[in-house]
């Protein structure tokens, strides 16, 4: 068996909409996976969807909210009606608040950057693990795109550092309590790549100096994240649980 194949895995990502979610569902259908893709922008999703089609593979559009319960139960079902028992969940979508410091935010930014970056990463384990066990599933997997600013940040990044600190704590306590259900959870921590969610930084004036912190001297491609997301959704990863996989050019080792 070749280890990175996903040949006949049916994998499910949240916000492909655009970035990385959107590069994901081609790197994983390329590897034979059918993929589901959802988000809000539904537009930007069934252009995607028609995108890898005519590249000839399978893939589904589903409307998709990650902060509703029942937008994510929709999501699951619609995913299951077309392609059968879901193989791999990646919780990706994710929001910033702007460049806000802890006293600049309101409860409003709180609420909107915990419930789509952290509260909907536990919605979703919690509802696919109780579909793994509905299907009788010999297995699961869960991929959680958090982000190195889970242990370096800089100021500015108030609700979002904090949300992806939690979710990678997140990763490592169920990782520990799903794997009774022969699910793995692990999770990608990338480090900056321009999208929309790092533009703010990566466009600003500053950003020659901050790029120069980064051991590499580069900000990352989306295809420096194929890799680790081919070994993390495959069964070439099948003894990993728990483990968060950094994908910086060394950023995190940097002091600056
Ligand atoms: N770019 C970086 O440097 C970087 C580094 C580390 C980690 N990350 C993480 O990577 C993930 C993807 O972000 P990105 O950089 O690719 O930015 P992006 O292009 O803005 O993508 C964010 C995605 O999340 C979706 N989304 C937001 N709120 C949603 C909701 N309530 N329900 C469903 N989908 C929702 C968006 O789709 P709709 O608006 O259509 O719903 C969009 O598809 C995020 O978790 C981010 O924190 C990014």
């Amino acid at each position: 068996m070749e280890p990175f194949q996903l040949a006949n895995k049916n994998i499910a990502i949240t916000g492909a909409s655009s970035g990385f979610g959107h590069h994901f569902s081609g790197v994983l259908a390329r590897a034979g996976a059918r993929v589901v893709l959802g988000a809000r922008r539904m537009d930007k999703i069934e252009a995607r969807v028609a995108e890898l089609r005519a590249a000839g593979a399978e893939a589904l559009g589903v409307s998709l909210d990650v902060r509703n319960q029942d937008s994510i139960d929709d999501f699951l079902e619609a995913a299951e009606q077309a392609f059968g028992p879901v193989d791999v969940v990646i919780n990706n979508a994710g929001v910033q608040a702007g460049a806000k410091t802890y006293m600049m935010i309101d409860e409003a930014d709180w609420d909107f950057v915990m419930e789509t970056n952290l509260k909907s990463a536990w919605l979703m384990a919690k509802t696919y693990t109780e579909r793994v066990i509905k299907n009788a599933q010999t297995g699961g997997n869960i991929i959680n795109i958090s982000s190195i600013t889970d242990t370096r940040t800089i100021k500015g990044q108030f609700p979002y550092a904090v949300s992806k600190g939690a979710l990678t704590r997140m990763t490592q306590v169920l990782a520990l309590e799903a794997a009774k259900y022969g699910i793995r959870v692990n999770a990608l921590a990338p480090g900056y790549i321009l999208t929309d969610v790092s533009r703010l930084l990566l466009e600003s004036e500053g950003a020659p100096e901050f790029v120069n912190g980064i051991p590499m001297r580069r900000v990352g491609e989306f295809s420096d994240l194929d890799g680790p997301l081919l070994l993390l959704a495959s069964d070439a990863s099948s003894y990993m649980t728990g483990s968060v996989l950094v994908v910086d050019g060394g950023h995190i080792c940097a002091s600056l």
